[in-house]
């Protein structure tokens, strides 16, 4: 009697707990393939695994994030959710977040404070909509930097650049040398090229002009056209094979002397790291390309689409909360190369280059809201598409690129 009253007791005790919490299966999607990109979410994947029941199941999607995000978006629409997913800072779930889809984190975040600590408000204001916030910021990457190998510099018998204007000046040496000036990508990676020259040539109030103000009179002006006549500089830098390049296989050729230089977002740090090369010795960074400390607070954050599954929402909230710590916002942007979106955290591991972004993103006047905040995926599709075209053709004239352009602004949401 006493061994079945026992059985009894154990198995109902066994079956309330099952009834009550069983650990989750989180799926997170991204699109952080590089080998450098891999290293930072495992961080993030290893404290969430290790600080509870729960497990992150890594669901990477390659191509970046122009081949990701219309996976992510369409699975979240179509009723097959992810558990979270990367996608940037600004308006990409818009939409999501519209219809319903994306989960409230707003409890969490009051009753952690993420608006005492996250740095710059525009971070958590990306994530807020009708007064709601649906996205934890992860890390704050910019587009405004050069990546160069200096000893290919001075192998071709120049001075390593200390901006733009002394690297395009030096590029016909680095040809003569055999060395690629400028190494670069895919489409994305060529019209990014065209937006970080807008702020880096044309300065801050041109920026925010076409981007923001939407000004077509800006976008036909004399300013405007400096910025397309350095694009058209660099689209003589670059190889005939940069067409569907990686960007982190562009980076491979800075780090191996084959290129000079590269222009792309400050992730390429994860890549150097990950090689085991030493900032300011292997490699050197031009923030704001040299001239202008212009940094976008651009980067990361993380969402989660609403889910049936109350221990898979647990878990968001479990992996929101670590996302925000101490702990893995300098773990994982150490390893990412990009910045944390706290202000209180110790980033004396930072290397040379890092040290000199987070010092010019101190300066809230040096900061400026990236393409993806701006501009709406539309717009930023359109302006990708022309940008391509007119790196990939010699004989498209500045005058026609210039005008397209002003018709894209005039027209932009
Ligand atoms: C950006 C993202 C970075 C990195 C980069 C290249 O959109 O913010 O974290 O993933 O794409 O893949």
């Amino acid at each position: 009697m006493r061994y079945a009253l026992k059985a009894v007791l154990t198995g109902s005790t066994f079956l309330c707990f099952s009834a009550i919490s069983h650990a989750a299966n989180l799926e997170v999607t991204h699109w952080w393939t590089s080998g450098g990109e891999a290293a930072a979410v495992k961080v993030l994947a290893d404290q969430f695994n290790k600080s509870g029941t729960d497990t992150w199941v890594d669901a990477a999607i390659a191509g970046s994030g122009n081949g990701a995000r219309p996976v992510i978006v369409s699975r979240i629409l179509g009723g097959n959710p992810m558990g979270a997913t990367q996608l940037n800072h600004g308006r990409q779930a818009e939409e999501l977040v519209q219809a319903g889809l994306m989960t409230d984190l707003t409890e969490l975040a009051e009753k952690e404070g993420w608006a005492t600590f996250v740095r710059p408000a525009s971070l958590l204001e990306s994530c807020t909509f009708e007064g709601k916030i649906y996205c934890v910021p992860l890390n704050i990457h910019s587009w405004q930097w050069m990546w160069t190998n200096p000893q290919a510099f001075r192998d071709a018998g120049v001075e390593p650049p200390k901006n733009l204007e002394e690297f395009i000046a030096a590029a016909p040496k680095l040809k003569e040398k055999g060395t690629v000036p400028l190494a670069t990508g895919d489409t994305w990676q060529v019209s990014a090229i065209h937006t970080v020259l807008t702020a880096a040539v044309g300065g801050k109030d041109l920026y925010l002009k076409v981007n923001k103000d939407h000004d077509a009179e800006a976008a036909r002006g004399p300013e405007m056209r400096k910025v397309w006549e350095a694009f058209a500089a660099l689209r003589a830098d670059a190889d005939p094979g940069y067409v569907g390049r990686s960007w982190n296989e562009a980076t491979a050729m800075v780090m191996t002397g084959k290129a000079g230089g590269q222009i792309m977002g400050d992730w390429a740090q994860g890549e150097f790291s990950l090689a085991g090369k030493v900032a300011g010795q292997d490699y050197d960074c031009l923030p704001g390309l040299g001239d202008k400390p212009l940094l976008e607070a651009g980067g990361d954050a993380i969402y989660f689409p609403k889910n049936k599954d109350p221990e898979v929402t647990k878990a968001q909230m479990r992996l929101a909360s670590i996302i925000l710590s101490k702990e893995a916002q300098v773990a994982f942007n150490l390893a990412k190369g990009s910045v944390p979106v706290r202000g209180d955290v110790d980033m004396n591991a930072a290397n040379a280059c890092m040290k000199k972004g987070i010092a010019i993103l101190e300066n809230p006047d040096n900061i400026i809201p990236s393409g993806d905040m701006l501009r709406a995926p539309d717009t930023q599709g359109q302006m990708e598409g022309l940008a391509a075209e007119f790196f990939a053709d010699p004989n498209m004239t500045i005058e026609d690129a210039q005008e397209r352009y002003a018709q894209i602004v005039e027209q932009a949401q």
